[in-house]
């Protein structure tokens, strides 16, 4: 009989009411890492792209798995009237509701505005008040966004790799969040290479292994346009770098 673990751990089973927001900032954040400025510039210049022919009236965002990251939000920031953080759990909501209460958000982000604010959209903004004032934080599950709730600019960062081990339970975080955009959305999405789980303060957190292929396969039937980089920074072991999907929503209603 084969030995060792057969079963994988699934999105329900992860101890995702123990997570512990400020040891995965400390962990993550706190000193910012080259990868993530650099994809906060990609990201900054992406959306800049998307918008250089104007701004939409009431564009409204979506961050899914916001987690305590506020750096895809930020990067929505000048071209929203609106951004949802949803998340799941609860130990990250409440560290996302004292981000957008009056006293504003926390000075560990300030690093990754400083990027954002070298393109002249975001240096027009001032991202305290303007968090504070169109950012709303929502407790939900991924799972449940069924295409009914469409947004038209979107953020999925290391969520869709990093909630289970199981690929169907990947797919279907890609499907979801891929299907909560509108037509011609445009989006950007960050995954774990090769990721074998994480672990926050005591506990462990499951992930499916992804490469560029992975990634690029799951998006496609999505997307008009889509660019993948290939970010070879290691910030732990267990991992093999940072998948950064920029592009736009096709104009498919929804893909089952
Ligand atoms: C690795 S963290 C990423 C957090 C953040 N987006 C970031 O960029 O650092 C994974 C996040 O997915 C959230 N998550 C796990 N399962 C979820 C679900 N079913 N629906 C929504 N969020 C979920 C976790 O609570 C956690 O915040």
């Amino acid at each position: 009989m084969e030995r060792g673990r057969v079963t994988m751990d699934r999105n329900a089973d992860a101890p995702w009411s123990k997570f512990d927001p400020e040891v995965y900032v400390d962990n993550n954040y706190r000193t910012p890492l080259e990868v993530d400025l650099l994809i906060v510039r990609l990201m900054r210049d992406h959306f800049g792209r998307c918008f250089s022919g104007g701004v939409p009236d009431s564009v409204r965002g979506v961050d899914a798995g916001a987690g305590a990251n506020l750096y895809p939000a930020l990067s929505m920031l000048p071209w929203c009237e609106k951004i949802l953080l949803l998340e799941f759990a609860r130990p990250n909501v409440e560290y996302l509701e004292r981000q957008v209460s009056s006293g504003g958000f926390d000075t560990a982000w300030d690093a990754f505005w400083d990027v954002l604010r070298e393109a002249p959209a975001y240096a027009a903004v001032e991202p305290r008040s303007r968090f504070g004032e169109i950012v709303r934080v929502e407790r939900g599950n991924l799972f449940d966004l069924d295409g009914h709730r469409r947004w038209d600019l979107g953020t999925m960062f290391f969520v869709a790799d990093s909630m289970s081990e199981c690929p169907d339970e990947f797919k279907r975080g890609v499907r979801c969040f891929m299907n909560a955009l509108g037509e011609r959305a445009p989006f950007a999405a960050a995954f774990m290479k090769e990721s074998v789980g994480y672990r926050v303060g005591d506990h462990d957190y499951p992930a499916y292994r992804v490469n560029e292929d992975r990634v690029r396969e799951s998006l496609a039937p999505f997307t008009a346009e889509l660019e993948i980089h290939d970010l070879h920074h290691m910030v732990r072991p267990g991992h093999e770098g940072m998948l950064l999907a920029l592009g736009r929503r096709n104009s498919e209603v929804a893909v089952p």
